[in-house]
C-alpha cells in the first residue's frame, strides 16, 4: 500500500507495533524445553490482548498463528509438538492484521551453543537488512533493495535465497508491489515512491540459493538442507530520508 493520510499511518504504526511486540514476547520465551506450539500460543495471546489476528491464519488458513521454522526449515514452519533444544536455530515470523491493516516482521534466533558459521549468517543477515532499509529512499529503483542485500551477502562469501522475496504490505499481507527480490534483478524497472510500505526480508545461506516446498505443503527447505537465516521489518518509504521502520519497538 501507499500511505497517504495520517489515519493510515496511525493504523500501520499500531499493527506494526503489535507485530513487533509479539515477536519480542516470543523471542523472550524461547528456551530449550518449550514446544513450538507453546511458543505459538504465547504469540497468539499478544494478538488477542491487542485485538489483532494472525495474518497467515486469516489469509491462507495456515495451521498456526505464527510461522516457526527450526534449523533446516527455512520458512513457513508449522508450530507443533517439536521441543526446542540447546543449539537450535529458530526463525519466528509474525504477521498480523487489525482493522484491515497488515504488518509483518521476523527474526532468526540461535540458542547457545551457537556455531561460528551460524553467528556469521545472523550478523550478515541483519546488516544486509539494515543496509537495504537505509537504501530504500523515494525516487530510487526498487531493485536497490535486492542489489544491497546481494552485495552484502557476497561481500562475506555468502548467498541469498533467490526464490524468497520481500513484498508490499498494508491492505493485505502480500500487497503491491510483489516480489521485492533479494538479489539484483536488472530487468526490474519499478521505482520506490513516498509512502510505499514494504516488508524487507533477506534470507542468507552459505551453501544453497533456493528453497523447495516439503510434503506438508508449507515448510520450505533448501536442496541440501542447509542452515538459512532471515530477518524482516515492515517499512514506509520516505522522500529524502531513510524509511520509517513500522515494526521497530521503540
Ligand atoms: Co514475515
Ligand atoms: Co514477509
Amino acid at each position: 500500500m501507499i500511505i497517504k493520510t495520517q489515519e493510515e499511518l496511525d493504523a500501520m504504526r499500531e499493527i506494526g507495533h503489535i507485530c513487533a511486540l509479539t515477536l519480542k514476547t516470543m523471542i523472550d520465551a524461547l528456551e530449550p524445553g518449550i514446544t513450538t506450539r507453546e511458543l505459538d500460543e504465547i504469540g497468539a495471546a499478544v494478538f488477542r490482548q491487542y485485538g489483532a489476528e494472525s495474518a497467515p491464519m486469516a489469509c491462507y488458513n495456515f495451521p498456526g498463528y505464527n510461522c516457526i521454522s527450526v534449523n533446516d526449515e527455512v520458512a513457513h514452519g508449522i508450530p507443533g509438538d517439536r521441543i526446542i533444544q540447546a543449539g537450535d536455530v529458530v526463525n519466528i515470523d509474525v504477521s498480523a492484521v487489525k482493522n484491515g491493516y497488515f504488518s509483518d516482521n521476523a527474526a532468526s534466533i540461535a540458542l547457545p551453543p551457537v556455531l561460528k558459521s551460524t553467528q556469521k549468517l545472523l550478523d550478515v543477515c541483519k546488516s544486509a537488512r539494515n543496509k537495504a532499509i537505509a537504501s530504500a529512499i523515494a525516487g530510487q529503483p526498487l531493485n536497490i533493495i535486492g542489489r544491497t542485500v546481494e552485495k552484502e551477502a557476497h561481500r562475506h562469501g555468502l548467498k541469498t535465497i533467490v526464490n524468497l522475496c520481500g513484498h508490499g504490505v498494508g491492505h493485505t499481507l502480500h500487497d503491491e508491489p510483489d516480489s521485492v527480490y533479494n538479489y539484483y534483478e536488472r530487468r526490474d524497472t519499478r521505482k520506490l515512491v513516498n509512502g510505499l510500505v514494504i516488508a524487507i526480508e533477506p534470507f542468507i545461506c552459505a551453501e544453497d540459493s533456493y528453497v523447495e516446498e516439503m510434503q506438508d505443503g508449507w515448510t520450505l527447505k533448501t536442496p541440501h538442507r542447509s542452515q538459512v537465516v532471515q530477518c524482516e521489518h515492515t517499512i514506509m518509504v520516505r522522500e529524502g530520508k531513510p524509511p520509517l521502520i513500522l515494526t521497530a519497538l521503540d
